[in-house]
């Protein structure tokens, strides 16, 4: 058989000790697969003291010098899965360049500055593959930069945080507080002590600006993203959605348009929204990921799986190591970067979206006519509108009504706007709701 091709592995926490699990575990598979043995030189950690456990491998390929590890003349291609932008992005650059190959899971510096990669990827030629970045386990870049290269895609909607499902979706199933969600998903290992990236949004718009450059040909980046992450949902919103017949996803959606002069436009968003409990979506519950992908010709698809965890997200990374290892031995790199299409990224306010809006009013005459002439002079189209007692008390006329208002769609600033000049009017007790609604709702 063919000499070796040998890995530099970056990181061996959650991902990297099921790389080298699987690496150990599937060994004659993946050179039968590849047409010769995968070898690892060597593996760079923080503390090389650390317990691992009865992982399988040689103490001594352990190192705390993840750049030296890179240079070595031996080494044939880079898996890094340590994480973060700086000093992974000096490792993966360095590689890039030399030549070798880089497998890497590391969605925020992707997002951060995947241009700087993918440039010395094309100045090095070799491949820079990231199926493990979003949605772990489940393939999605793949077929997002290859299978479907032969369509036009013109939205992705997504669930690709795992966390935030888990607590939307336990939110959703017993009418509890995001706290006591988030208590839970802590407790049970879906969420990390610090929680800040996942319930905030960051990390679905790490992933947003991912799929968005893929599916539209396009340069974005994580600034690029409008992002509003899950603490603000309540017990409330939750019940108002399961009253229309809807549940609370956070969603990364990712929608071609036009401006007004008729140029194509792309707009990229990562926020909690209302969708039918018909969706396809409304029914990934717990930690699970999924994608919905509408294209021209194809249609609608969905992928569906494991966004995290250390065995699924090491299952994509191990996918990207046989590609580019047969690249390798074959003598040749996959398609660079496709950013062709170079279209503007569209602010927030530009993005169509409706609105689901609930509001304690004063109940007297005129009030839904004072409610209407503020959509009205903000161009927003209302739906529907629904009144009830104020907070779902008995029916029947009291001092305050609540009212229940979805808009058709319009632009997001002209929502925005609406809702605060709600806030403003004296016969608004409060507004208790706010949501975007998304699906056909
Ligand atoms: P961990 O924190 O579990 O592991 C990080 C690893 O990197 C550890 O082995 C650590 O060493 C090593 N490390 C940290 N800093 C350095 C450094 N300066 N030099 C050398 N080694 C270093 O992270 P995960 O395995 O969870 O995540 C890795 C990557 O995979 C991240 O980019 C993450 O976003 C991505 N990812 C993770 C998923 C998951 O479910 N965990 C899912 C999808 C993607 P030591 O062992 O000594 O501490
Ligand atoms: N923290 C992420 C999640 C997993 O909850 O989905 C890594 O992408």
């Amino acid at each position: 058989m063919t000499s070796p091709v040998r890995l530099a592995l970056l990181g061996c926490g959650t991902v990297g000790s099921d790389v080298v699990r699987l690496l150990h575990e599937q060994s004659a598979d993946l050179a039968a697969r590849i047409g010769a043995p995968l070898e690892i030189a060597g593996i760079a950690v923080r503390r090389v003291g650390r317990d691992r456990g009865d992982l399988p491998v040689d103490p001594a390929l352990f190192t705390t010098d993840p750049l030296g590890l890179v240079k070595r003349d031996d080494v044939d291609i880079v898996v890094e899965v340590v994480g973060g932008i700086e000093p992974a992005r000096g490792w993966l650059v360095e590689a890039l360049r030399a030549g070798k190959s880089v497998v890497t899971a590391n969605k925020a510096l992707l997002a951060e500055d995947g241009a700087t990669l993918h440039d010395a990827a094309a100045e090095g030629g070799a491949d820079l593959y990231y199926e493990a970045s979003v949605a772990g386990a489940i393939p999605l870049l793949r077929p997002l930069r290859e299978s479907l290269h032969g369509d036009r895609i013109n939205r992705v909607t997504g669930i690709v945080n795992g966390t935030t499902n888990f607590i939307l979706s336990a939110m959703d199933a017993t009418g509890a507080g995001f706290a006591e969600a988030l208590e839970e998903a802590t407790e049970l290992g879906y969420a990390e002590a610090d929680p800040t990236a996942d319930v905030e949004g960051f990390d679905a718009a790490a992933k947003a600006a991912i799929l968005a450059s893929l599916a539209f040909h396009t340069r974005v980046t994580a600034a690029d993203v409008h992002r509003e992450g899950i603490t603000e949902v309540t017990a409330a919103d939750v019940a108002s959605a399961k009253a229309m017949g809807c549940t609370i996803k956070l969603l990364c959606i990712a929608a071609r348009g036009a401006d007004a002069a008729g140029h194509e436009t792309v707009s990229v968003r990562v926020h909690p929204a209302m969708i039918p409990l018909t969706h396809p979506l409304a029914g990934v519950g717990d930690a699970f990921n999924a994608v919905f992908v509408e294209a021209e010709a194809a249609g609608q698809l969905m992928f569906y799986g494991r966004g995290a965890g250390g065995a699924p997200t090491a299952s994509a990374v191990l996918g990207d190591v046989v590609a580019v290892a047969r690249n390798r031995l074959a003598g040749v790199h996959a398609a660079s970067e496709s950013a062709y299409a170079d279209l503007l990224v569209r602010p927030m306010g530009e993005a169509l979206t409706r609105y689901h809006i609930s509001l304690d009013v004063t109940d007297r005459p005129g009030v839904l006519e004072a409610v209407a002439g503020v959509f009205a002079r903000h161009e927003v189209s209302i739906a529907t509108v629904r009144q009830g007692p104020a907070g779902g008390g008995p029916a029947g006329r009291g001092e305050d009504a609540e009212l229940v208002i979805v808009t058709h769609v319009a632009p997001d600033a002209a929502l925005a706007a609406t809702v605060r000049e709600l806030r403003g009017l004296a016969i608004v007790r409060s507004v208790t709701s706010v949501l975007r609604v998304e699906g056909g709702a």
